[in-house]
C-alpha cells in the first residue's frame, strides 16, 4: 500500500515496481528527474521521450547512462499535442506532464490514454487548469473499467489503470 501523501518521484517509481513496465511514454521530460525515477527499477527497455525543448536530451542522456539503461530511446522533440497523434504504437505506461493549460492538457490526457497500455499518471492535478482538464477526460471515459487513485504530495498525481 502506498501512503496517499507520496511525492510524484515516488508515485512512478512504486508504480515500476508494481506494474513491471517495460515501455514508458513521457510527456513533458525537463532534466529527466521522472525519468530517472521511472528507469531506477530495471524494468524499462523502451522509452518515447517528448518535449518541445531538445535541450533535455543532454540531460537525460547524462541520466541514463549512470543509470545503465541500455534500452531504445526515442525522442519527439516539439508540442506532444501534434506530435503524440503520430505515433504508432502503444506503451505499457504513460506520464503526463507538460503543458498544463486546460486545452493542452486535455489533449496530452486523451491521445496518452490512447497510447496506454497499463498504467498512466498524471502530475500537477493541484493546479486548476489541470484538475478541469483530468475532470473533463474522466467523464469522457468508461470509469467502470479503470482504477483511479490521487496522491497528496508534490503538487498531487493522479494514476489512472486499466
Ligand atoms: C513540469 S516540466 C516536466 C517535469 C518532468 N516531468 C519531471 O518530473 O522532472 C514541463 C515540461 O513540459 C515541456 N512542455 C511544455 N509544453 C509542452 C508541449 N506543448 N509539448 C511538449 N513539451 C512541452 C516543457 O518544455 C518542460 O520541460
Amino acid at each position: 500500500m502506498i501512503p496517499l501523501e507520496t511525492g510524484h518521484r515516488d508515485v512512478i517509481t512504486e508504480m515500476v515496481k508494481m506494474y513491471g513496465p517495460k515501455s514508458y511514454l513521457e510527456v513533458g521530460v525537463m532534466q529527466g528527474k521522472s525519468v530517472e525515477a521511472a528507469v531506477r527499477y530495471k524494468s524499462l527497455n523502451r522509452l518515447l521521450l517528448c518535449d518541445q525543448d531538445p535541450h533535455c536530451q543532454t540531460y537525460v542522456n547524462k541520466i541514463l547512462l549512470e543509470q545503465q539503461f541500455l534500452g531504445e530511446v526515442e525522442w519527439l522533440i516539439g508540442k506532444s499535442q501534434t506530435l503524440l497523434p503520430t505515433v504508432g504504437y502503444k506503451f505499457d505506461f504513460v506520464h503526463i506532464d507538460g503543458d498544463h493549460n486546460e486545452e493542452s492538457e486535455y489533449q496530452d490526457l486523451v491521445n496518452g490514454w490512447k497510447l496506454c497500455k497499463s498504467v498512466m499518471i498524471v502530475h500537477d492535478i493541484s493546479f486548476s487548469e489541470v484538475q478541469t482538464a483530468v475532470e473533463k477526460f474522466l467523464d469522457g471515459i468508461d470509469r467502470t473499467k479503470v482504477g483511479v487513485q490521487r496522491f497528496t504530495g508534490d503538487q498531487e498525481t493522479l494514476v489512472i489503470t486499466r
